[in-house]
């Protein structure tokens, strides 16, 4: 287990994953130097100039996962450094994809690819990252990793990326439908979250040479911190502080986004006829007390911080399987508890 403070390791690992995937992106073809450009600009190594810089690059958290699972079973890490670059190389795919499907133009306070370089380019940069993210996989063979655990991370990977578009599916659904369950937005979020957290967990536990209850307890462990992960986003899309999320106060409300609170207000028996009746139609600013004055009524907060808590307590368990006692003083443990108060 590595026991040198978690911010030495973070800032060594992920320089590493960095170079991985560079070396995965890596071309030298200058007649479709464009292309990958466009991908470069996502992950934060150029700006829309394609000038080098340094720009914000996300949190980095599944390939960060995705080691410290590895580490969790005593495994080397730098085997599992190809998966790591497939897990983030896979997220990020998947959000150029999803910046035009949710009609955002920013991320990570910078343009988006397609309102940069138009929907058609951007879709097909997205196409080629999820491509190479299989090519970064598939470089496990090189590191030694054998045969047969590849074919097992690919089968795993390759479920993942049906989850992940279920999830996107409802998720887009769900914008256009006037009532959506409790049950169906667990559903929703375990796809286009809970998946790939959970698998980023176990491909790590699995090349780091954990036994099937390992990988499997990781498994649900990464599931429980993708949903709390999610849960916590739709908490503070509605109560966070602006200053600190930076994102504008009401966000959420005013793009009528069918989060958490929301669908349990919408579902409430005594709030849910005036609920709706706000939320059926386009919601203005001046309206965002009213609306905040009616979740507070249903519980709204309170509701998703138990659901959350309950989850938590769920994953909290299922690293206990994993890790017996030492879970308590893990890594993994940490992150999950930080998570779980994060405020941005
Ligand atoms: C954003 O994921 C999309 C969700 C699945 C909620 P992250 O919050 O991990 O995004 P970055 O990579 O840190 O920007
Ligand atoms: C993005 O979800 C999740 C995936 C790309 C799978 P959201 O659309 O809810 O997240 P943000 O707010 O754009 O990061
Ligand atoms: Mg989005
Ligand atoms: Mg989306």
């Amino acid at each position: 287990m590595y026991r040198n403070g978690f911010s030495t390791f973070s800032d060594k690992w992920l320089s590493k994953v960095e170079d991985e995937m560079r070396a995965v992106l890596a071309n030298d073809n200058p007649m479709v130097a464009q292309h990958y450009r466009m991908m470069y600009y996502h992950l934060g190594w150029i700006d829309e100039s394609f000038q080098p810089g340094r720009f914000p690059v996300g949190k980095r958290i599944r390939p960060l996962l995705c080691l410290l699972a590895c580490d969790s079973v005593g495994g080397h890490l730098e085997q599992a450094l190809p998966a790591a670059a497939g897990v983030e190389l896979l997220h990020n795919f998947s959000l150029i994809h999803d910046d035009l499907e949710d009609g955002d133009e920013t991320r990570r306070h910078r343009a988006t690819v397609w309102k940069l370089w138009g929907p058609e380019q951007a879709i097909n940069a997205g196409d080629g990252m999820f491509a190479l993210a299989y090519g970064a996989i598939l470089r496990l063979e090189e590191r030694g990793v054998p045969a047969e655990t590849v074919l097992a991370v690919l089968k795993q990977f390759t479920q993942t990326c049906v989850d992940l578009t279920e999830g996107q599916h409802l998720d887009m659904s769900f914008e256009k439908r006037r009532r959506v369950t409790i049950e169906e937005y667990m559903h929703m979020i375990e796809g286009k979250t809970g998946s790939l957290i959970a698998a980023s967990l176990a491909i790590g536990a699995r090349i780091g040479g954990g036994d099937a209850h390992q990988v499997d307890a990781l498994y649900r462990f990464g599931r429980a911190l993708g949903l709390t992960f999610q849960i916590r986003d739709d908490i503070l899309g509605i109560w966070g502080d602006p200053k600190v999320t930076g994102k504008p106060a009401g966000n959420d409300i005013l793009r009528q986004k069918k989060s958490l609170p929301i669908i349990y207000a919408l579902n409430h028996p005594f709030v849910s006829p005036i609920f709706q009746s706000l939320w059926t139609r386009d919601i203005q600013p001046e309206q965002l007390p009213q609306i905040m004055a009616l979740l507070d009524t249903a519980g709204a907060r309170e509701y998703a911080e138990k659901k959350l808590l309950e989850i938590h307590k769920s994953g909290i368990d299922a690293l206990e399987e994993a890790l017996g006692l030492q879970a308590h003083s893990s890594t993994l443990m940490s992150l999950a508890d930080g998570l779980l108060q994060r405020q941005a």
